[in-house]
């Protein structure tokens, strides 16, 4: 019947093949469904395969998306796997896993999520061996660390969000009190995405005039900073309490990522990373700010931080160095 509707172009052979931007994300819970409708409302690919073991549910998920499709930019949203129809995915974006429940510290979910990754990782090596993979789940600079050990990719192509999103709730709330536009607000969190993470202070800048909170703050404007910084790390918590999860923000924060990634735009981004030789830290992965394009994570800012930094950087390391240290892989 719908072929009555159209007179082919004889003159065509074959298909021309523009190769479509492939990714898959394994894990449709909130966190990836956040991910799944950010990434589909900013055209970053033409196929979008979603993955998770519960299959009812990931169907209807994906015909809720589907049916947006008119309204957005053409892409085929499917259910699937690595596989199967994700096979030779470009991006693969691992957010599978057990979520915190409220209270418990992301660190918490190290056993459970390992044994996930286990299932996972190995069939992402065999059928998207030249994919770039995002690691969202938590407790992310662990889970990158792992998925890194279990692939056996290069370094460069094995990225965690890290605290991408940290600094973005450092740059909101900062914004918010001197009333500027947080993307107009320079300032980094790095370090573990958890709850030893460290704001570099004597970085923060607007328009290159620097916060200069080191010396010649009073207590109580010191105390202020402080305060500012423990709503940044106790976000997630905070929200975990209110809302059950978290899920917006994150699902932008990954298609920033992917952006930098698809688009090889070079952006510098506090992603979660394998660090070596930086401040005496080895064989870690955290989050610094990165250069990121399609070849992955290309290379470090050489940032140079204060000694209290630092002193909390080395900490942070620590804490996820002795996690690692447990993990038999
Ligand atoms: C958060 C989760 C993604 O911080 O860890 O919102």
């Amino acid at each position: 019947m719908f072929e009555t509707l159209f007179t082919p172009n004889p003159s065509v052979e074959t298909k021309v093949s523009i190769r479509p931007r492939k990714g898959v994300i394994i894990g449709a819970g909130q966190v990836g469904m956040a991910c799944a409708y950010s990434l589909m409302i900013q055209n970053c690919f033409d196929e979008l395969i979603l993955q998770d073991v519960q299959t009812e549910r990931l169907q209807g998920e994906v015909m809720d998306l589907m049916h947006g499709v008119p309204f957005v930019e053409p892409v085929e949203i499917k259910a699937g796997t690595v596989a199967d129809v994700g096979q030779n995915a470009d991006l693969v974006i691992i957010t599978a896993g057990a979520t915190q429940k409220p209270g418990e510290s992301r660190l918490a979910l190290v056993v459970r999520n390992v044994a996930i990754f286990k299932q996972i990782v190995p069939d992402i090596v065999q059928y998207c061996p030249n994919a770039t993979l995002l690691i969202v789940s938590n407790p992310v600079d662990i889970m990158t660390y792992v998925t890194l050990k279990l692939s056996g990719f290069p370094p460069a192509r094995v990225i965690g969000s890290g605290t991408v999103l940290d600094s973005a709730r450092f740059r909101t709330l900062l914004g918010q009190k001197m009333g500027i536009d947080p993307r107009s607000v320079h300032a980094y969190i790095i370090g573990e995405h958890g709850d030893s993470e460290v704001p570099v202070w004597s970085k923060v800048n607007i328009a290159g005039m620097s916060l200069e909170v080191q010396e010649g703050n009073s207590a109580s404007e010191n105390a202020g900073l402080q305060a500012l910084f423990d709503r940044v790390k106790n976000a997630g918590y905070e929200i975990l309490k209110l809302k059950g999860s978290t899920s917006y923000a994150i699902g932008l924060a990954t298609t920033e990522i992917v952006k930098a990634i698809l688009h090889g735009q070079e952006r510098v981004l506090t992603v979660s990373a394998l660090v070596n030789d930086f401040y005496g830290i080895h064989d870690v992965c955290l989050s610094l700010p990165c250069v990121v394009n399609e070849k992955g994570v290309i290379k470090t800012v050489n940032l140079t931080l204060n000694d209290t930094e630092q002193t909390q950087l080395l900490h942070s390391a620590q804490v996820l160095r002795d996690i690692f240290d447990t993990l038999t892989l």
